[in-house]
């Protein structure tokens, strides 16, 4: 993914997140420069929870296609006590997260505003680990337990949310206009706990054709 993408997707997720009146936390909005002005040891936590920007095509080479924004505002580290996260998404129209499942991670995917939510879930094959074509399930949209076929999919309005419990494949993308998400959830590692049902890179490799605006959350050990 070209940098001048990761910036025009950072400056898209700022004024939709503007618009939603969602505020993001200082450090947001750092450039490189004020990054290393801040203390190294206050911005511990920060690197080490992996928190901040996320922009990724999944390494597919079409965000527009296969993409999402996401923020981390809050996540587990090896210093505090934390046993939960929350991000903050902007999920353009008709923009896949891939098919995935966590081995680890509960989530709530919460349409916080704009547009529909589209989930698509299916049960893990047992044998295969691929998905199971056939496996009705059972998930709970805020509380309340909906049965759904293989492969069915749900359509979270703003203000709903859907939870994920671990090994339950999932893939999502906004229809009728471009949504901001939020997640809610256990620890978040996402080093370790995505299962992509094709094989595909959780972040991006870069091309540097300008600066960075603002670091992501894996640009911190190359920068700072
Ligand atoms: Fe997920």
């Amino acid at each position: 993914m070209k940098r001048s993408e990761i910036n025009a997707a950072i400056q898209y997720a700022k004024a939709i997140m503007i618009k939603h009146r969602f505020y993001l936390p200082k450090f947001a909005h750092y450039d490189l420069a004020e990054w290393k002005a801040s203390s190294v040891c206050g911005r511990q936590e920060i690197l080490q929870a992996h928190l901040g920007w996320d922009v990724t095509d999944f390494n597919l080479g079409n965000f527009t296609k296969c993409g999402l924004t996401l923020f981390t505002l809050r996540n587990q580290s090896p210093d505090n006590q934390k046993m939960y996260a929350e991000k903050i998404m902007v999920v353009q129209e008709q923009q896949i997260t891939p098919m995935h499942y966590h081995w680890k991670k509960m989530e709530d995917i919460i349409n916080r505003g704009g547009g529909d939510l589209m989930v698509r879930l299916y049960k893990r094959h047992p044998q295969t680990d691929l998905l199971d074509e056939e496996a009705e399930l059972n998930v709970a949209i805020d509380g309340q337990y909906i049965n759904l076929p293989a492969g069915g999919t749900v359509c979270l309005q703003p203000g709903q949310s859907i939870c994920l419990p671990p090994m339950l494949y999932h893939s999502f993308w906004a229809e009728q206009g471009v949504v901001l998400a939020g997640e809610v959830s256990m620890a978040n590692d996402d080093l370790t706990d995505n299962r992509f049902l094709e094989p595909l890179g959780r972040f991006s490799n870069i091309e540097e054709d300008e600066k960075p605006i603002h670091l992501l959350c894996s640009d911190y050990q190359q920068y700072l």
